[in-house]
Parts: C-alpha cells; sequence; structure tokens
C-alpha cells in the first residue's frame, strides 16, 4: 500500500495507540557514496504477494501457516487489519499463522484507510461473510489508485456495492459464477484479479476472468486458494477460470521470492561497479529486466538458483517502457532510472501503467542527474557523476532509487522519510551494509 501524506498526522496523534511509533517514524539514511557493493544478498518474501495472501486467509475459519513472510510495516499493518476482522494472528520470525475463526465484516477504518492494499481484503469478506464494509483506498504520489475494476468485478458475481462517505459497502446474498472482463485502460489490474479469485473461490458455479493480471504475485495467490480446496486454472495467464467449491480449509503455503527487490539489488552491483550474488530469487520472473539490464551493459550471469551481477565494461543507455507483467515492471522504473542517470548518453523512460509515478525525478536531480520529463516519458542525459545531497523519499521505489543513487553518488545522502522504505524492502540497510556500503539510519 502506499501512503498518503495526511497519513503522518493520524499516526502521530495515536503515536502511543493505534500505531506504534515504529510504524511511521521520520528516520532517515545517511550514505556514504561510492563504495562499490559486494557479497551475496538474501531476498525475502513478496511484498505484493503475502498481503493478498494474507487476506486471502479470512475465507477459512481454519488455521493458515505463511512461511517466507517479510518482516515490512504493511505486513505487519495487514495482520493489525486482520486482528480489527477478529482473526487471530501470530508472528513467529518469518512464519505468520492466521485463524480467521469468527470474523466480522468490517475492520478499524483508521488502519484499512491508511494502507491502500488493504483494499485485498474486499473479495474475502465478500466470499466468507457475503458482506464487508471496507473504507475507500486513498490516492497516493503514483495514482488516484481508482478501484472501478474492483467493483465492475465483484458486480459481475452479484454483489451489490454503494460508495458512500469514503466507504465501500458490499452486499451479496449470493455470490454467482459469472464470465467478466477485466482490463482497464492501463491494462490488467493486479490486485482487482486478487479480489475477484477471492470472491469468485466460494461463488455457486464458474467464474471466467478475462483479461486478469498475470504477475506473479496473482499466481502465488492461486496456488494458495487451490491449496485451502479453491479450483483455479490459468493463473498467471490473461485467463483464469475459477469454479467455486462450497467451502475452504486451512493451508500451508510459502511466499515467492520478491522480483523487485531482486532487480532492485542487480541494479545495486551496477551503479556501484560491484559484484552482488543474489540468493532465494526466481530469475524467470525477471526475464523482462534481466533482458534490458544486459542491454544496457551489466553482466548477470545464473549460478544454480543464485544470479550474479556486476557492471560490464561499458552501461549503455536503453529505452525502457513499463509494462503489465511481463513487460518490463513499473516498480522497478525508478531504480533504472537511477542506473541510467550513471550512463552516458541519452536513454528514454515511459510509465504506462500509473499517471503520476516521476516523485524520484526531482529529487535525482538534487543529486546532479539531469533528467526531463515529458508527458508518460522521461528523458535521461546521462553520465554525469552525482554528488550527493539531502533528498526526501515520496515513493516506496522512489525512496529504492534515491538509496541507490546515494550508493553511487561521490559524497553524502541523506535519504528523509524512509517509512516508504520500510515498508516495502525487508532490512535493506542491513542487507546494503553487509555488502559493504557505508549506510546507516538516523532515528529522527
Ligand atoms: C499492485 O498494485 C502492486 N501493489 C503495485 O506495487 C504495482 O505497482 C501494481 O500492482 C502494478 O503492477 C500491490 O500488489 C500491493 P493495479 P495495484 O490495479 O493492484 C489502474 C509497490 O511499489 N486501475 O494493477 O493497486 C491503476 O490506476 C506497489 O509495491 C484502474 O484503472 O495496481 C493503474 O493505472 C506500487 N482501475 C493500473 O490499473 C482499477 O479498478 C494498474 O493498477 C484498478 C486499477
Amino acid at each position: 500500500g502506499d501512503w498518503s501524506s495526511d497519513v503522518a498526522l493520524p499516526i502521530w496523534r495515536h503515536r502511543r495507540g493505534v500505531c506504534s511509533r515504529k510504524f511511521l517514524h521520520m528516520d532517515s539514511l545517511l550514505i556514504k557514496g561510492g563504495v562499490p557493493l559486494h557479497g551475496d544478498v538474501q531476498i525475502s518474501g513478496a511484498k505484493n504477494a503475502v498481503l493478498p495472501i494474507m487476506a486471502a486467509t479470512l475465507l477459512t475459519a481454519e488455521p493458515c501457516i505463511i512461511r517466507r513472510v517479510p518482516d515490512l510495516s504493511d505486513v505487519k499493518f495487514m495482520g493489525r487489519i486482520l486482528e480489527s476482522l477478529g482473526c487471530a494472528v501470530k508472528f513467529e520470525g518469518d512464519t505468520l499463522t492466521v485463524q480467521a475463526h469468527r470474523i466480522k465484516g468490517h475492520g478499524d477504518y483508521d488502519l484499512i484507510r491508511k494502507m491502500r492494499g488493504s483494499i485485498c481484503i474486499l473479495g474475502p469478506l465478500l466470499g466468507r461473510l457475503r458482506k464487508a464494509d471496507v473504507s475507500q483506498p486513498g490516492g497516493c504520489v503514483i495514482g488516484t489508485r481508482p478501484i472501478d475494476l474492483h467493483l465492475k468485478g465483484l458486480r459481475a458475481l452479484g454483489a451489490k456495492i454503494e460508495i458512500e462517505g469514503g466507504y465501500v459497502r458490499a452486499k451479496a446474498p449470493r455470490l454467482t459464477g459469472t464470465e467478466v472482463f477485466l482490463g482497464g485502460r492501463a491494462g490488467p489490474t493486479v490486485l482487482g484479479t486478487a479480489n475477484i479469485m477471492s470472491a469468485a473461490v466460494l461463488a455457486e458455479g464458474v467464474t471466467i476472468i478475462e483479461s486478469a493480471a498475470c504477475e506473479p504475485e496473482v499466481s502465488d495467490l492461486a496456488t494458495f486458494l487451490n491449496a485451502m480446496g479453491a479450483k483455479i486454472q490459468g493463473a498467471g495467464s490473461p485467463t483464469i477460470t475459477i469454479t467455486g467449491v462450497k467451502a475452504l480449509h486451512g493451508a500451508e503455503h510459502e511466499v515467492i521470492p520478491d522480483r523487485i527487490e531482486a532487480a532492485t539489488f542487480l541494479i545495486a552491483a551496477a551503479m556501484t561497479h560491484g559484484e552482488i550474488t543474489i540468493h532465494g530469487a526466481k530469475p524467470e520472473h525477471l526475464n523482462a529486466v534481466i533482458d534490458k539490464l544486459r542491454e544496457a551493459g551489466v553482466k548477470i550471469e545464473r549460478r544454480g538458483a543464485a544470479m550474479i551481477a556486476k557492471r560490464g565494461p561499458r552501461l549503455t543507455p536503453v529505452d525502457v517502457t513499463t509494462l503489465p507483467y511481463a513487460g518490463f515492471p513499473t516498480d522497478v522504473q525508478a531504480q533504472m532510472m537511477a542506473l541510467m542517470a550513471l550512463t552516458p548518453g541519452i536513454s528514454i523512460i515511459t510509465e504506462r501503467i500509473f499517471e503520476s509515478r516521476f516523485g524520484h525525478v526531482a529529487e535525482l536531480g538534487r543529486l546532479g542527474a539531469d533528467i526531463a520529463i515529458e508527458g508518460p516519458s522521461a528523458i535521461v542525459k546521462g553520465g554525469k557523476r552525482l554528488s550527493g545531497a539531502p533528498v526526501m523519499a515520496s515513493d516506496l521505489r522512489a525512496s529504492a532509487a534515491l538509496v541507490l543513487a546515494g550508493l553511487a553518488a561521490k559524497g553524502s545522502t541523506q535519504v528523509n522519510r524512509i517509512y516508504h522504505l520500510d515498508r516495502g524492502y525487508e532490512k535493506i540497510d542491513a542487507k546494503l551494509k553487509q555488502l559493504g556500503g557505508r549506510i546507516s539510519r538516523i532515528q529522527e
């Protein structure tokens, strides 16, 4: 989910109450650049897989065990949201146990409002209880984040949905399998597909989702739902068929590794002139990223299941357009731009998924990058050495790009508001330090 800037105040107010200070701190990272990163890094479980999977535990009264759960504030937040719905939630290391024995159709609005990704409880609540009241997710810095396709799909299954006072109130006396086209102006919707799949598993009859999202995180959710006794075929392809069943049972599941975190470390190796061995990732989830990085002159080789990345003799400017999976992921756009800022020549980076995902351009400019925005494209005139400066993180992936740029820049860079970073990257400062990065966290 993405915090809107107005979130800060309520949490400060609730500091001793709903949210511990840990959730929203004004910490920053101090980075001394110019040090090549060398060594091994272990990739954590995928944030964007575990959030819909946690929501899907609402579909059964039996306990579910989820492994390789990353220690992220968004994950902890989703845990509190499930607790506010009546679930028993237990984190033990990277294993999470959830039991939605007796749950209610609405949770703590204050919590739900604060995390966009919480929209993924809507489908499971409708599936299990046939009713759900969730707060409408706010927009965020990268776009308005509409949910019209989520509602289109749930209405097609028979839900009556009202939007009033910032809440989505849904009721579905009966859920009936249907055929629904979920493509929108920017292509498929990841969490929309997750929501429809999570409601359809307990509908009567067969549901066919056309123009479904093909992201690996959607496939991972389908794997988990099938382990619970659902009957889903075609996940990972644009057409998903779900045959409704009467009830689902508990299941165990290991979350897929985070392909976006892996991509971020591949780029970190190239930007710092280092060599990083990445363990635990699934290279087959990164084909578009690996292809583009190789085109840009980054050496990436496979050693068993590990990937080794380092900069080749010369970096080459490349053009990148973000697309739905299996195209180049929008969540790696900012990190790729940071690499292109170091690459002599002109590269054009076009963002086709979100309408305003260039928050990192101005901040990269403060480090000396020369980037002009022309509509959906950023034109990067790369090759100048970056020099450190204080910068402000705006969204999760922009923050990662700024950290990478700080690691490559000469001098010191202070990245402020790194709560954005903590939402999606598990212990990133510890992992970078372990690779030789000179990085320290400053408590605000
Ligand atoms: C998921 O968001 C991810 N978040 C995002 O990651 C990721 O960038 C995005 O998918 C695209 O891959 C989680 O999984 C928690 P969408 P989601 O619905 O599902 C439009 C990160 O940094 N749209 O696939 O919310 C929408 O405006 C985050 O980890 C509609 O028009 O994204 C966007 O332009 C950022 N109507 C496009 O579709 C709808 O009903 C793709 O959005 C829904 C979406």
